[in-house]
C-alpha cells in the first residue's frame, strides 16, 4: 500500500485529482470507478476545473459509482445520482449515458444488482476506484457484517452510518434505511484502488482498516489484500497509522 500524507484536505484533494487526470490523460476511455459522500466534492470541483482549462477530457470516460439510496428517486436532491450530475457530470464534457449508478428504485433488486455487476463485467473491470471510508470502516455502503459481500447486493444501512448522514437530509428519519451497493469483489477487480480521507475522526478507522485483522466486521479491511492501493489524507486522518509506524 502507498500512503500519501498530505498537509491539508486540499492538498489530498489536489493530489487525487491529478492521479485521475493523468489516468485520464493516459487512456482516455478507461473505467473510473466513483464515490459520493462529502469527502471527494472538493476533489470534483478540481476535476471541473482541470476540464474547463483543457487540462483533461473525459468525452470517452465511463464511470460506475459505488452505491445508491434505495427508494428515492434520482431527482431526488439526496440521490447519489442527483449528487453526481451537480457535482461532476452536469460541468464535464462526459457522456452521461456513459456513466452508471445503481437504480435504487429498481422493483427487481436482485435483477438490478445482477445487471449492475454484468456492466461492470463488460467493463472490462474497473480502472481506478475512488473510496472514502466511514466511520464503521465500510467501503461503498458495505456495512460491518458476519461475511465480506461479493456482487452488487442491497444492505441495511446502520445507525452509525443514517446518523453521519443525517447532516444532508433535513430529518433524521428522512435518510433512507438501504441501499445499493457495490460489492467486494469489484471493488477488489479494480486494477487500482485510491482511498481520500481527511479528519482526525477517521484516524481511529483507518488505523483498525489497515493495521488490524482482516475481518467483514471492519469491511476496508479487505483492502489489506489488494495489490495497488494508494491511500491519501491528512495528518490527522493518517495519525493512527503514524503511531502504527506505517508512516
Ligand atoms: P464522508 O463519507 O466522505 O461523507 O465522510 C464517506 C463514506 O461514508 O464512505
Amino acid at each position: 500500500m502507498k500512503v500519501v500524507v498530505t498537509k491539508s484536505y486540499d492538498e489530498s484533494c489536489a493530489y487525487v485529482a491529478d492521479m485521475i487526470c493523468k489516468l485520464v490523460n493516459e487512456k482516455p476511455n478507461c473505467k473510473l470507478g466513483l464515490a459520493t459522500g462529502g469527502t471527494p466534492v472538493p476533489m470534483y470541483k478540481k476535476l471541473i476545473e482541470a476540464n474547463k482549462a483543457g487540462k483533461v477530457d473525459f468525452a470517452q470516460v465511463r464511470t460506475v459509482n459505488l452505491d445508491e439510496y434505495c427508494g428515492i428517486p434520482e431527482t431526488h436532491d439526496q440521490s447519489y445520482r442527483y449528487f453526481m450530475n451537480t457535482n461532476l457530470f452536469d460541468h464535464i464534457d462526459i457522456d452521461k449515458a456513459n456513466t452508471y449508478v445503481p437504480n435504487g428504485m429498481a422493483e427487481d433488486v436482485d435483477a438490478e444488482c445482477a445487471a449492475y455487476d454484468e456492466r461492470i463485467q463488460e467493463f472490462g473491470g474497473i480502472d481506478l476506484q475512488l473510496l472514502g471510508i466511514g466511520h464503521d470502516g465500510h467501503i461503498g455502503f458495505n456495512e460491518p457484517a458476519d461475511h465480506f459481500s461479493c456482487g452488487t447486493n442491497c444492505v441495511e444501512l446502520t445507525d452509525m452510518t443514517i446518523d453521519a448522514n443525517a447532516r444532508f437530509f433535513a430529518n433524521r428519519d428522512d435518510v433512507p434505511r438501504q441501499a445499493l451497493t457495490m460489492g467486494m469483489q469489484a471493488i477488489m477487480q479494480a486494477k487500482a484502488v485510491l482511498m481520500v480521507v481527511s479528519g482526525a475522526d477517521k484516524a481511529e478507522i483507518i488505523r483498525k482498516s489497515f493495521c488490524g485483522p482482516i475481518t467483514p466486521e471492519v469491511p476496508a479491511s479487505i483492502l489489506q489484500l489488494h495489490p495497488n492501493v494508494t491511500l491519501v489524507g491528512d495528518e490527522a486522518a493518517l495519525a493512527g497509522l503514524k503511531e502504527e509506524g506505517l508512516v
